[in-house]
């Protein structure tokens, strides 16, 4: 699959609230209550993408017609996040280019180390790229309580 990723813009918040939030409904739901998944659709309407774009580097893979078929970004120097990949496109490779990128470009600006918290569900994916689990613990999306798994990557 031809996939080029760029960093994304207050434009593509709507599609990328869209591939998310379907992502949520239809493949997160599988691991997480209703609570959950709906604390999380709050955090990822439009508007929502659009503020956390002022704190975050955000970037979006599209395939060969310039369609987001993947999100990802980092916040806090080091912390990637937001990592979602378009329902007919899972398995195909773009997550992995995502989080490579996002490494890539860590690398670049001198980071030594990749930090995140994956859902229940991503561990194996994470852990196939190299990530350690660091610890396990509960945490809170929103009043939404769920286990955190904290996982990091040296550069
Ligand atoms: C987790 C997710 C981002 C993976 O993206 P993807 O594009 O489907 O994964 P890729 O095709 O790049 O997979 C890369 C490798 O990891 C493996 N893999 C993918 N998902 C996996 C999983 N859940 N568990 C174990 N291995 C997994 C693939 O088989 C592939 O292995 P290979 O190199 O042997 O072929 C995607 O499943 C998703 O959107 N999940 C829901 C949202 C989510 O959980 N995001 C993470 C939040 S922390």
């Amino acid at each position: 699959m031809k996939i080029k990723i760029r960093k994304a813009k207050d434009s593509d918040a709507s599609e990328m609230s869209k591939l998310r939030i379907e992502n949520l409904r239809q493949e997160l739901s599988k691991y997480y209550d209703e609570l959950y998944i709906n604390e999380s659709v709050a955090r990822n309407t439009e508007e929502k993408i659009i503020e956390k774009m002022k704190s975050w580097s955000m970037f979006v893979a599209v395939d060969g017609h310039g369609k987001i078929v993947g999100t990802a970004g980092f916040y806090d120097k080091n912390f990637l996040g937001g990592l979602y990949v378009g329902l007919d496109c899972l398995g195909l490779g773009v997550g992995r280019k995502l989080v490579l990128h996002i490494e890539n470009f860590l690398k670049k600006n001198s980071e030594e180390k990749v930090r995140l918290y994956s859902t229940v569900n991503a561990c194996g994916f994470y852990k196939k790229l190299g990530y350690k689990i660091v610890n396990k613990r509960k945490g809170f999306v929103g009043v939404a309580e769920c286990m955190v798994t904290e996982m990091d990557k040296k550069l």
